[in-house]
C-alpha cells in the first residue's frame, strides 16, 4: 500500500509540470509516512485511500520544508535540509508547490473529508506560530505546551484517522480520538528523544529544542521539581548554547527527578486511551506500540 502512496505522490508532483520541483522533491527523504499509513490501515479497502494518503504526505512534507526554514535547521532526517543546500527561498517555494497541489487534489474528495484536512492545516500553521512565539521565553505551563503540540502535530494526525474512518464507513469520532492521542504521544516521545538520543541518531545536536528556546515537557516538569537556586540555573541555560557541564547537569537532574519518566508516562496514558477508542483494531495498536518504542 505504501508503494501506492509513493507513486501517487510522484504522480501529483509530476503533474505540476516543473522539472526543478520534481527533481528537488526526489531528493527529500520520505520518513515513516505515518499519516498515510493511518489512512490505509483504517480504510484498507477504499480505492482512493492511497490518493488521500499522498495528499496528506505532500502537506506534511511542505510543512517540514517551511519548518526547517523557520527553525534554521541544517538537517532533516539525517540529510542536509533543502534550505541548507538550496537556500530558504527554494525551500519555501517548493513547500508552496507541494501543499497547493495537495489542496488542488483534495477537492476531489467529499466535503466531510476536505474540510477536516483543510482545518487541520490551519491548526498546524497556528500551532507552528504559537511554538515559535512560546520559544521566546521559558514556558512553564504544561497546558499551553499540550495545546501547542495538539495544534502543531496532533491535529493533522487526528484528521487523517477521522478521514480514514469516513472512507471506510466507520465512526470518525472514535478514530479522531485515536489519532489525536497518537499525535500527542508521538510529539511527547519526539521531545523526549531530543534529550535522550545522541547526535548521530537524531541527525541534529542533542538538547537542540532547549537551545532553540523550546521548553518541552521534561523541562517543564524539571522546572517544577527544582529548588529556587537550580530553577535559576535552568532558566539561565534557556535559549542559548549550553556548556557540556550544564548539559550533563540537566540530563542528570531529569533522571534524578524522574521528569523524563513522568513525560513518558503521560504519553503512555494517552496511548492507552487511544487503544481503548479503537478496541480490536490490531494494526492500529501495533502502530501505537512501535511509535512508543522508537528511538528516532
Ligand atoms: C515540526 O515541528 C513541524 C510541524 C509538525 C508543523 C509545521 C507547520 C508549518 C510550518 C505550517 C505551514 C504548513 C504548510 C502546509 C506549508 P518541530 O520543529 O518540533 O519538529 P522537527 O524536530 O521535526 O523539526
Ligand atoms: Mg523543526
Amino acid at each position: 500500500m505504501i508503494e501506492k502512496v509513493e507513486s501517487q505522490m510522484n504522480l501529483l508532483v509530476e503533474e505540476v509540470g516543473y522539472s526543478r520541483a520534481t527533481e528537488l522533491f526526489k531528493t527529500l527523504k520520505g520518513g515513516k509516512r505515518l499519516r498515510a499509513k493511518l489512512i490505509f490501515k483504517i480504510a484498507p479497502n477504499a480505492e482512493n485511500a492511497p490518493r488521500l494518503g499522498a495528499i496528506v504526505e505532500l502537506i506534511h512534507a511542505a510543512s517540514l520544508l517551511h519548518d526547517d526554514v523557520i527553525d534554521d535547521a541544517m538537517t532533516r532526517r539525517g540529510v542536509s535540509s533543502v534550505n541548507a543546500t538550496q537556500g530558504s527561498k527554494t525551500s519555501i517555494m517548493l513547500g508552496d508547490i507541494l501543499y497547493s497541489k495537495a489542496f488542488a487534489t483534495l477537492v476531489e474528495f467529499d466535503d466531510s473529508i476536505a474540510s477536516r484536512i483543510a482545518s487541520a492545516v490551519t491548526s498546524l500553521s497556528v500551532g507552528e506560530m504559537i511554538d515559535v512565539e512560546m520559544a521566546s521565553s521559558f514556558n512553564k505551563d504544561e497546558d499551553k505546551y499540550l495545546e501547542m503540540i495538539y495544534l502543531k502535530t496532533a491535529s493533522l494526525i487526528e484528521a487523517c484517522s477521522a478521514c480514514g474512518a469516513i472512507l471506510a464507513g466507520k465512526d470518525p469520532e472514535k478514530f479522531a480520538l485515536y489519532g489525536k492521542n497518537l499525535g500527542l504521544a508521538f510529539q511527547i516521545i519526539d521531545d523526549i528523544l531530543d534529550i535522550t538520543s545522541d547526535e548521530e541518531t537524531l541527525g541534529k545536536p542533542a538538547l537542540n529544542d532547549f537551545i532553540e528556546g523550546k521548553c518541552t515537557l521534561p523541562y517543564i516538569y524539571l522546572y517544577e521539581a527544582l529548588d529556587p537556586v537550580d530553577k535559576k540555573r535552568l532558566t539561565s541555560c534557556h535559549s542559548r548554547k549550553i556548556s557540556d557541564l550544564d548539559s550533563e547537569w540537566i540530563k542528570e537532574e531529569m533522571v534524578k527527578l524522574k521528569t523524563i519518566e513522568k513525560s513518558y508516562m503521560l504519553a503512555q496514558k494517552l496511548t492507552q486511551e487511544a487503544i481503548e477508542a479503537v478496541k480490536g483494531e490490531k494494526e492500529l495498536v501495533n502502530i501505537l506500540e512501535s511509535m512508543m518504542k522508537r528511538n528516532f
